[in-house]
């Protein structure tokens, strides 16, 4: 009988001869299944771009129909169909034919309300091919997509801004909901969302709060897309647009200042620049929120907002996402008090804090 206790330096030694000649096996399960998961992402990105939803949202239909209404060619189609049936993502009946799984009917049938097919085109198009560099990106510290500023490369020409809006409004939506739902706005008369994109956060806050007021600050290209979607949600009269580069101007002042996905765009002395013309927006009593896909504080569990902070590497010149420690930290230092955090979605926060 072998009778090594367990190491105190952590590693565990075997405690009996069956387990040092017979050490238990793991099958590598767990690692081969994630070194696999970009198949999945891929078939669902493909289907997506290939509008197989919307192809399915009339009628069921055979694999020959789909195959002839989505244009692709017979070799592949039967396995790709039926590997979204393998994922959940269609219904295949008895008779062989093909219809939309329930999530897939809401999400992902253009057209309908509930679309997110532009932010999944988004990871598609740019996102997917955009990780195939992380391995370079972790060498060389630096940007993969061009380091002369995010934003200008990404709003190349008025349908690049158009398009980037409306992915913006995808994942801002249901932060606004939850936000118009959780901040007590009975005790603020104005808003002023800094970074405001479309002014997707305003609308649906306006209309939840009809005593509010206020406008969006973003760089002088998003007038258009904001204005015509300000008006098109018969907001004008008490949202207006305020053109400018937060990165050199002093931001409107507002009782309530918003900072939403902004911070984790730029490096730490920009963030701290940032969160201190906030500070100097603000009546006394005014508040400031940040929401974000916050990284938990011990940076063990949220592997969500981990990836999403990579993604900053790839994109940004100094970009990272940030835990709600690191951020009550960056506030007090710019004067703010009463900072408090609380979940908005399954993978967004808000932090407020009061001047
Ligand atoms: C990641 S988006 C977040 C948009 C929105 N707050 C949301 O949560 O969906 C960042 C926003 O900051 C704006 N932005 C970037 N650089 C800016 C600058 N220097 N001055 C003003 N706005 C800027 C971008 O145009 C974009 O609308």
């Amino acid at each position: 009988m072998v009778k090594w206790a367990d190491a105190t330096d952590g590693v565990r030694l075997p405690k009996t001869d069956e387990e040092m000649w017979n050490p238990p096996q793991t099958a590598p399960d767990r690692i081969l299944r994630m070194c696999n998961a970009f198949k999945e992402a891929k078939a669902l990105l493909s289907a997506v771009e290939l509008d197989v939803f919307t192809a399915l949202a009339e009628a069921p239909l055979d694999a020959g129909a789909l195959r002839a209404k989505i244009k692709i060619h017979k070799r592949g189609a039967r396995d790709f169909f039926d590997a979204l049936v393998a994922l959940g993502l269609l219904n295949r009946d008895r008779h062989g034919l093909y219809s939309n799984a329930a999530d897939s009917e809401r999400y992902l049938v253009r057209g309908g309300a509930t679309y997110i097919g532009g932010l999944v085109n988004h990871f598609n198009t740019l996102g997917y091919p955009q990780w195939a560099l992380l391995t370079r990106a972790l060498q060389t510290g630096e940007a993969q997509f061009g380091t002369d500023g995010l934003y200008r490369d990404i709003y190349g020409d008025p349908a690049a801004v158009e398009s980037f809006a409306q992915r913006m409004s995808g994942g801002t939506l249901p932060v606004a909901t939850a936000l118009a739902a959780k901040f007590p706005w009975a005790q603020f008369k104005t808003l002023m969302d800094i970074g405001c994109s479309q002014g997707c956060l305003l609308v649906t806050i306006a209309h939840s709060h009809p005593h509010i007021a206020g406008g969006g600050f973003d760089l002088p290209l998003l007038e258009p897309v904001f204005s015509r979607f300000v008006r098109e949600s018969g907001l004008s009269d008490r949202l207006v647009f305020h053109g400018g580069d937060f990165l050199v101007d002093r931001l409107p002042s507002a009782d309530v200042l918003v900072m939403g996905r902004v911070l984790h765009n730029w490096d730490l002395s920009t963030k701290h620049i940032l969160l201190k013309k906030a500070f100097a927006a603000l009546p006394s009593g005014g508040a400031l929120i940040v929401y974000e896909r916050l990284i938990d504080d011990e940076r063990r569990t949220n592997a969500v907002g981990l990836l999403a902070s990579l993604n900053m590497l790839l994109l940004t010149a100094g970009g990272f996402d940030y835990s709600a420690a690191d951020c009550f930290a960056w506030m007090r230092e710019a004067g703010f008090r009463d900072i408090r955090t609380e979940p908005l979605t399954v993978d967004q926060s808000m932090i407020v804090g009061m001047k």
